[in-house]
């Protein structure tokens, strides 16, 4: 097998000037650089990462910690983070703690011993001990989807470094779009919107539960518990909490759904109970996913911007590692709202049918709250 040092003989440069080519430590003028990459190609040289581990300290790795891996929107933001690890030179290691505290600590450890460079994380609802340890082990991570805005781990009062955040997190806005859903729901009429919520604890539930009450303080209308039902982030229960809502003596006539998974099961209680959608109940759902268009009707949706999300997260992990000492900071991305026909509009012709970006603030359409 061929050696660093075949490299360096075979290219008339030294082993020091092949490793910088190699990590990049050093400009190399450009026909060097080029003659080493020949000899690399010609020879079959393959760098070994695990000995230049033990010489740096870094493994070029990034641990990522996502549960629901099978879920679309989990999924794309997996090929973001993919995309953009590869692309600056890291692999990954990847794990589905499975919204569970006790199994999201463990697969931290397991990642920190495999000496990753840095994690990204989506926590779960009671991520307590998994922020402990990777604080007690100043581990470089970045939370992804849920973030935590008061610091677990017994920390209290100001961030350590004095920013406006405890820790570097990536997410999408939750709060505006879905309060965005529930106004456009009330401008078509609807005096009683529903909303199957996600897991309690997460931020993400947290947010869009805000959001629909925001929606339904812009528009005017009363709040009433009962239309506000837990799916705990799954298709069984969003499915069961849909039928509970449907039950109701003064049932809604319009809903929303707080994730894809709970579309599904909202959209299989229907079916089930012989419901359709929008004469029987109007339906706007918070993520869209690749076959949401193909649904009759096509599902109205708020789209999350998942691809972007996983690539952000592997931006600022980045930067931490290049700056460990930086300010923590979140980043939220904007949503779209994917305007389709389940809410009971018409088929949108030309640009209005087109995605249309929510800013934070978008509460209703063209800025009037009906
Ligand atoms: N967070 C945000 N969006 C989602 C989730 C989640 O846990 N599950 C499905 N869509």
């Amino acid at each position: 097998m061929a050696t660093m040092a075949d490299v360096a003989r075979s290219a008339g440069v030294s082993v020091a000037t092949v490793s910088h080519v190699l990590n990049g430590t050093r400009p190399v003028l450009p026909h060097t650089r080029q003659a080493v990459l020949d000899a690399i190609d010609s020879l079959g040289y393959t760098p070994n990462t695990l000995a230049r581990s033990l010489v740096t300290s870094r493994t070029r790795s990034i641990g990522l910690a996502v549960s629901a891996i099978s879920n679309p929107y989990f999924t794309e933001i997996l090929q973001g983070v993919e995309a953009a690890a590869l692309e600056a030179g890291y692999s990954l290691l990847i794990a589905d703690p499975h919204d569970d505290p006790e199994h999201e600590r463990k697969v931290a450890q397991l990642l920190h011993e495999r000496r990753v460079d840095g994690m990204i994380v989506a926590p779960s609802a009671r991520p307590h001990d998994l922020v402990g340890y990777l604080r007690r082990h100043a581990v470089p991570t970045v939370f992804l989807d849920r973030v935590i805005d008061t610091p677990a781990g017994g920390d209290e009062g100001a961030t350590p470094d004095g920013g406006t955040s405890w820790y570097d997190q990536v997410c999408a806005e939750s709060t505006a779009p879905t309060a965005r859903l529930v106004t456009h729901l009330a401008a078509l009429g609807h005096r009683r919107i529903g909303m199957v919520a996600g897991m309690p604890g997460l931020s993400t539930t947290e947010e869009r539960v805000a959001g629909y009450r925001d929606g339904l303080v812009a528009a005017a209308l009363a709040h009433d518990e009962r239309l506000l039902v837990s799916g705990d982030s799954e298709s069984a229960s969003a499915e069961q909490a849909t039928t509970a809502l449907l039950a109701l003596p003064d049932p809604p006539t319009a809903l929303v759904t707080g994730n894809n998974a709970m579309t599904i099961g909202a959209l299989r209680a229907l079916r089930r109970l012989g419901r359709s959608v929008p004469d029987d109940l109007a339906l706007c759902c918070f993520d869209d996913f690749a076959w949401a268009d193909l649904f009759s009707p096509r599902l109205t949706a708020v789209a999350q911007p998942s691809r972007e999300l996983g690539a952000q997260a592997v931006r600022v992990l980045l930067d931490r590692l290049g700056e460990p000492r930086r300010p923590a900071r979140t980043v939220r991305l904007a949503c779209t709202f994917a305007h389709r026909t389940s809410c009971g509009c018409p088929e949108q012709p030309g640009a209005a049918g087109r995605p249309e970006h929510l800013e934070p603030s978008t509460l209703s359409e063209k800025g009037t709250v009906s």
